[in-house]
């Protein structure tokens, strides 16, 4: 059985083929309107079933389009509505039902701890859909994008500016397994988790963490960031981004980078704060293709879990 929790979890072949897949299948149905099912229609009679513990709009939305186009199935436990939310039942428990409902799960919960134990119970696969520690589906949705627009990731160079949340997290996983360049600007106070930064010191590969954006940016060929608080964030808000005020993306930081380098967010923006809204809205911008990207790699990473 092969789940998709986490980018270090799965071979640099299955990733590259999870990537090229997408490439292919958004290419073979560009003449097909958003909810029409891809020709070969390859999950048909499949059913996925979302849980949501935390608020979603494009992963929510890119899940139901996916698996519609994929030709299978959708459906959604609410756990403000269920049992499994009310703690009425316990986790080994709803994760049998769904077993004998559904084929696949796709989850978005706080604690990552929680969502391994969930997964050790169910019998089907699991998908990551966003947990305190990582962001897979996100990160390679960004791999996939910035192939489209600029070819092979392999050594170019990435640049990170803000806090080293969960988004880093699959980034830095990605790092290694996809062979890029990765230069992470954040403030000692929020540095990415110090595992995945040793998995990547044993994997050699080196990543540049400093406290000064310039060095990051400078003749990157992609810069990224994310809002200065996540949704699992636990902290005095107003104190964390006094500290992170010096990360925001704005123009100064896009003309360090190279001048054909485009600029990524995963959404939902704080405007004003960790990017400016000229660099949102701007050329080098390439925001709502990552969003409209999460369709094609999801789709592709739901039939690499059920080996389709
Ligand atoms: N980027 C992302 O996962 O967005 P949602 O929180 O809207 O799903
Ligand atoms: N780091 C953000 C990502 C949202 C898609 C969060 O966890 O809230």
């Amino acid at each position: 059985m092969k789940s998709f929790i986490n980018i270090s979890d799965i071979s640099r072949k299955d990733l590259r083929k999870i990537v090229n897949d997408a490439k292919l299948q958004k290419k073979k149905r560009s003449t097909l309107k958003k909810s029409e099912v891809d020709l070969d229609s390859p999950l048909s009679g499949r059913i996925l079933i979302m849980i949501f513990e935390k608020p979603s709009t494009r992963t929510r939305i890119s899940f139901e389009l996916a698996m519609k186009q994929l030709g299978g199935q959708l459906l959604v436990l609410d756990p403000k509505q269920s049992h499994y939310g009310s703690g009425n039942e316990n986790t080994h428990d709803t994760a049998k039902i769904l077993s004998q409902y559904g084929d696949i799960v796709m989850m978005r919960t706080h604690e990552h701890e929680h969502f391994l134990e969930f997964s050790k119970y169910l019998e089907i696969p699991i998908i990551n859909g966003l947990t305190n520690l990582s962001h897979p589906c996100q990160v390679m949705s960004d791999i996939m994008t910035f192939e489209e627009l600029k070819g092979p990731i392999v050594n170019k160079k990435i640049a990170w500016l803000g806090d080293g949340n969960n988004i880093v997290y699959s980034l830095i996983e990605a790092s290694v397994q996809f062979n890029f360049q990765l230069a992470i600007a954040c403030p000692k106070k929020f540095r990415p988790n110090k595992n995945i930064i040793e998995w990547a010191k044993i994997k050699n590969r080196k990543i540049l963490i400093t406290q000064d954006p310039a060095e990051a940016a400078k003749s990157a060929d992609c810069v990224m960031t994310d809002k200065w608080i996540s949704m699992s964030d636990q902290i005095n808000k107003i104190k964390k981004k006094k500290i992170l005020k010096d990360y925001q993306v704005n123009k100064k930081i896009m003309k360090l980078a190279k001048t054909d380098a485009i600029f990524m967010h995963c959404l939902p923006a704080s405007r004003g704060e960790e990017v400016t809204n000229d660099v949102m809205d701007g050329e080098q911008s390439v925001v709502w293709l990552e969003a409209l990207n999460r369709i094609h790699i999801q789709k592709s990473i739901i039939k690499w879990c059920l080996s389709y």
